[in-house]
């Protein structure tokens, strides 16, 4: 097994190999995993499951496998609501498997959280997450998916849209490209056209003091936090070198955040002509 996986260019063959034999139920759905993965299928595709923040995440084929740089987005979010005293209302937008809300609720406690997806089979993946924290999972285009009610409410709103430009998803590994559906990847000619509309709307649904988080990388960072501060957010931008992960944090007008979570954060200004300034 060892040896036809690293024939088929999987670095960590032998790790693999003990997964897969762990994950089957006998000798023909061995072979059936193997098959898969030799083929190109991603690990976590074939094993379904994921460690993501500590968690095992459930993910089926035709789901966006969880990043571990998106973990600096959940370690944001806890960090900004930890202090807080009520039950906070927590959107998870583009949800994918609902990794990113599951970490959230899973580290902070008692949280209502609402998750989005436009993609069906999404939702049926981040249904089956997010049933052990009783997250509610909707199905549409952006704010389109969530309950009317829960407008000017959102404490947080955590969003990891598609942000590769067009072009560069032909450049992303073989098991991105050939294994994650486009939709969960494209953010359109610049990267950032969901985020946009992400922004664009925010505000509307943000509890005064409330925070939007949104995953992007550093090359688009800067049109990132433009969008924000034009959606009328203040704009901050954290950004771990290690991981490779960058979150621009939009703050709506109301409550101060808390200082020790503001403390934590790398501070960047944003420049009209879209530079950030550390
Ligand atoms: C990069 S994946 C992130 C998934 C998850 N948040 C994570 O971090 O693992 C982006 C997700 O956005 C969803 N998506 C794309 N366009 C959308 C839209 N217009 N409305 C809602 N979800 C959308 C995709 O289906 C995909 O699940």
């Amino acid at each position: 097994m060892v040896a036809q996986l690293r024939a088929a260019g999987c670095v960590f063959a032998e790790e693999e190999a003990a997964e897969l034999l762990a994950a089957a139920t006998g000798p023909a759905h061995l072979a059936s995993l193997v098959g898969r993965r030799v083929a190109g299928e991603p690990l976590e595709l074939v094993l379904g499951w994921t460690a993501f923040c500590g968690l095992r995440i459930a993910v089926e084929p035709g789901v966006f496998v969880p990043r571990q740089r998106t973990a600096l987005l959940v370690e944001r979010a806890v960090a900004l609501l930890r202090a807080t005293s009520r039950t906070p209302l927590v959107v998870d937008l583009c949800c994918g498997s609902g990794a990113v809300g599951l970490a959230v609720a899973t580290a902070l406690g008692p949280v209502e959280l609402h998750a989005a997806d436009v993609d069906p089979v999404a939702v049926r993946c981040a249904r089956r997450n997010l049933a052990r924290v009783g997250g509610r999972v909707h199905r549409g285009d952006l704010y389109a998916a969530l309950p009317a009610g829960l407008r000017g409410r959102v404490d947080l709103l955590a969003v990891n849209a598609p942000y590769v430009p067009s072009a560069a998803v032909a450049l992303m590994p073989v098991e991105a490209r050939d294994h994650e559906p486009r939709t969960a990847l494209d953010g359109g000619p610049d990267g950032t056209v969901l985020q946009r509309r992400v922004a664009a709307q925010a505000r509307s649904w943000l509890a005064p003091g409330g925070t939007l988080l949104v995953e992007t990388s550093a090359r688009q960072a800067p049109r990132t936090a433009v969008a924000v501060q034009a959606g009328g957010l203040r704009a901050d931008v954290v950004r771990d070198e290690e991981r490779d992960a960058t979150v621009v944090l939009g703050t709506s007008p109301g409550r101060r955040v808390s200082r020790s979570s503001r403390s934590a954060m790398t501070h960047a200004v944003t420049n009209r002509d879209g530079s950030v300034t550390r």
